[in-house]
């Protein structure tokens, strides 16, 4: 992807009230903008400019650009994985569950231990469900703007645990926020990363 603000597939109010409008213009609208505005400023005139989002997170060493192309990364997957709660299908179908099945045993265990892990990841981080180069599916936890792109894997769904992604809304109840994210993921999306 290039260095820019993806387009939201849906109005700021349609996530609710799961995510509020008034975090979707915060996270959205001001975290993710500075990230992009931080990282376009940064590359300038290093081995990283020109370069897409997923190139520069792949090899750019800890420092300010990898810490901000991560989270463009992670911010373009993670606002680009929703739909509004009506239309969301609750699950996914198809190869991705197969592969969940296969992986984790069941749906259900999956969601358990995918919530397990936001929830206990100390600080501000990210959790991601991620495929390795054999399609099997890993839970990583990945600390501050990191994704698992940056060892070898490939991200398909994550969930933001900085506070800024809930604080609005849920204050200090991160596990009711994470537990609420289920009901508007776009599986169908999500099941195209695979
Ligand atoms: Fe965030």
């Amino acid at each position: 992807m290039k260095i820019e603000m993806p387009t939201l597939p849906y109005a700021t109010n349609a996530l609710e009230p799961v995510i509020s409008q008034k975090t979707i213009e915060y996270h959205y609208g001001k975290h993710l903008q500075t990230y992009v505005d931080n990282l376009k400023k940064f590359v300038v005139g290093t081995e990283f400019e020109g370069k897409s989002v997923e190139q520069i997170v792949e090899k750019a060493p800890e420092g300010p650009i990898f810490n901000n192309a991560g989270q463009v990364l992670n911010h373009t997957l993670y606002f680009l994985q929703f739909k509004a709660p009506s239309a969301a299908s609750k699950e996914p179908k198809g190869k991705l569950k197969d592969a969940i099945i296969r992986d984790f045993k069941s749906f259900e265990d999956f969601k358990n231990e995918f919530a397990a892990a936001s929830v206990g990841l100390f600080g501000s981080g990210w959790a991601w469900l991620a495929a390795d180069k054999d399609g099997k599916l890993h839970i990583s936890k990945e600390a501050n703007g990191s994704n698992p792109l940056h060892h070898g894997l490939k991200p398909i769904l994550g969930f933001d645990v900085w506070e800024h992604a809930y604080y609005l809304d849920y204050q200090n109840r991160r596990p009711d926020h994470i537990k609420a994210l289920w009901d508007i993921i776009d599986w169908e999306k999500v099941e195209e990363r695979y």
